[in-house]
């Protein structure tokens, strides 16, 4: 072959493995989630600014702290966004900058910050439940997942007559825990107790009731279950006048998952206290819609009537933590995801039949394949997880559950030995701080047992060994070395 024929050829394969050049379009690709983050929506997008121009040229959006604004000449109010500042009740430059940034990551049409995550979860019981005259209206939330919000759930539904049906997210988890703790769970979820086949059956038993909210938290704190969002999904479309799938997306955030546009949610719902500030010193919640519908008209109004609105310091102290959120979690899933592994391996090489004393670990994005238990719903789970974070960033949450074999001890003191060692594991280890909470730069480890559970209680979802851990952003090394050391300490004690 002459040299000239070989050049040829080498730049025909060369033109052929180059990727074809696309004809680039007018229109520019709206940013994606990092610049959102780091720009915050107005000036990723470019758009006319919430506050009025800044005569600095200040690159820091400045914060707003008044409480009322001025009238012109023409007793016109400003509306440097299109939206009128009347008073800071329902209506704050800093407040909006932040709805706008999350409204963004989210793709929703609109959002609204609350002072806390518990007072958004009322205003969507407000929107959805509110005017209900109770007699044909009910709710369907999970039986596992963050208690304070299943308790204010069936506070809510109980102080107007509505009914909580309540429905086990599919899992894997708490199969480990039935075995743990109870059996009680298997046995109801034989039964047929998923969210779909809990709708339907409730259906059949009552058609003339309509879900006027179905709640679901995608991965329950702090067993980690996950839900089927495309189930609940499912049964909007079977069931004429289900009123609201709401989705408590706090701890996934945007950057795992965006239940508006990958499964048609209506709301999602963030406690901001956690990810979306990241430094644990705000307390806030936020709402984002689908669609600016009638429900949404009424949380909204609830919001001004009721007053649980956001103070410009924390809504400029979560713009600033918002700038890190893509770069935060995606760290702290890298960190969790490795500290899940190794824990696994720690576990699994001394986890036998002559070991009283075993440990299980909990990550959503651990693949369970048949590795642990035998349980049929194995990949199920594993690809209800693929689902619900395709882009392979599980979030920065596990549990681990400790547990003690010994078919001869009674369950009461079974249960007290296992939380003994659980708050020894948890008070041991370095580099984790014993404390409540989740989501923030510094890694917390908590006992949840402790925090729900009476001493003894044989808690049908909480096991007393389970340890929850918010990794922070340490060396991910560092971070299960403490782990490690408190495993050995336990294990010695025992
Ligand atoms: C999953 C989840 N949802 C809601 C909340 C309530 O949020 P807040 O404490 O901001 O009121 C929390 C708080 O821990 C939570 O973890």
């Amino acid at each position: 072959m002459t040299r000239d024929r070989e050049i040829g050829r080498d730049a025909r394969a060369r033109a052929l493995s180059r990727p074809r050049r696309r004809r680039t379009s007018r229109r520019a690709m709206p940013p994606r989630q990092a610049t959102v983050c780091a720009q915050g929506a107005e000036r990723a997008f470019e758009v006319p600014r919430t506050t009025p121009r800044d005569v600095t040229r200040s690159v820091v959006p400045p914060m707003y702290p008044s409480t009322t604004y001025a009238r012109d000449e023409n007793h016109e109010l400003p509306a440097p966004s299109g939206r009128a500042l009347c008073y800071a009740r329902p209506d704050n430059p800093s407040v909006r900058a932040c709805e706008e940034t999350l409204r963004a990551l989210e793709r929703g049409e609109d959002c609204a910050m609350f002072s806390s995550g518990m007072a958004a979860v009322t205003a969507v019981l407000e929107g959805t439940l509110g005017d209900s005259d109770g007699t044909r209206t009910a709710a369907l939330a999970p039986r596992r997942g963050y208690f304070a919000v299943r308790q204010k759930i069936n506070e809510y539904c109980a102080s107007r007559g509505i009914e909580v049906v309540t429905y086990d997210p599919s899992s894997y988890a708490c199969d480990v825990g039935d075995e743990v703790v109870s059996s009680a769970d298997a046995r109801r979820r034989e039964e047929g107790t998923s969210l779909s086949r809990t709708a339907r059956a409730f259906a059949e038993r009552f058609p003339s009731t309509v879900f006027g909210l179905i709640w679901i938290e995608p991965t329950a704190n702090p067993t980690w279950d996950i839900t089927d969002i495309g189930e609940a999904m499912q049964i909007v479309q079977e069931q004429r006048g289900v009123g609201c799938v709401c989705v408590d997306a706090t701890v996934l955030t945007p950057i795992c998952c965006q239940p508006l546009v990958q499964f048609g949610c209506h709301i999602v719902m963030h406690s901001a206290t956690k990810y979306l500030n990241g430094h644990s010193d705000v307390v806030a919640g936020a709402l984002i819609t689908k669609e600016c519908d009638a429900t949404w008209e009424k949380i909204l109004h609830h919001r001004k009537m009721s007053g649980p609105t956001m103070g410009s310091f924390d809504a400029y102290l979560l713009s600033r933590g918002m700038r890190t959120l893509d770069v935060r979690v995606r760290r702290q899933s890298k960190s969790a995801m490795y500290i899940a592994e190794r824990l696994q391996e720690l576990f699994d090489e001394w986890n036998g039949p002559r070991t009283t004393l075993r440990g299980i670990v909990l990550y959503p994005g651990l693949r369970r394949g048949e590795a642990v238990g035998g349980c049929s719903s194995e990949s199920t789970y594993d690809a209800h997880a693929e689902l619900l974070c395709p882009n392979g960033v599980y979030g920065g949450m596990l549990s681990i559950v400790l547990y003690i074999m010994n078919p001869n001890a009674s369950d009461s003191s079974r249960v007290l030995k296992t939380a003994e060692l659980a708050r020894l594991f948890a008070s041991k280890t370095r580099h984790w701080t014993c404390a409540t909470s989740l989501g923030g730069y510094e890694s917390l480890i908590e006992h949840r047992y402790s925090v729900e559970c009476k001493p003894g209680e044989v808690h049908p979802h909480i096991p007393p060994g389970l340890l929850r851990l918010s990794v922070g952003l340490e060396d991910e090394r560092d971070l299960f070395d403490g782990l490690q050391q408190s495993w050995t300490h336990v294990v010695a004690s025992n």
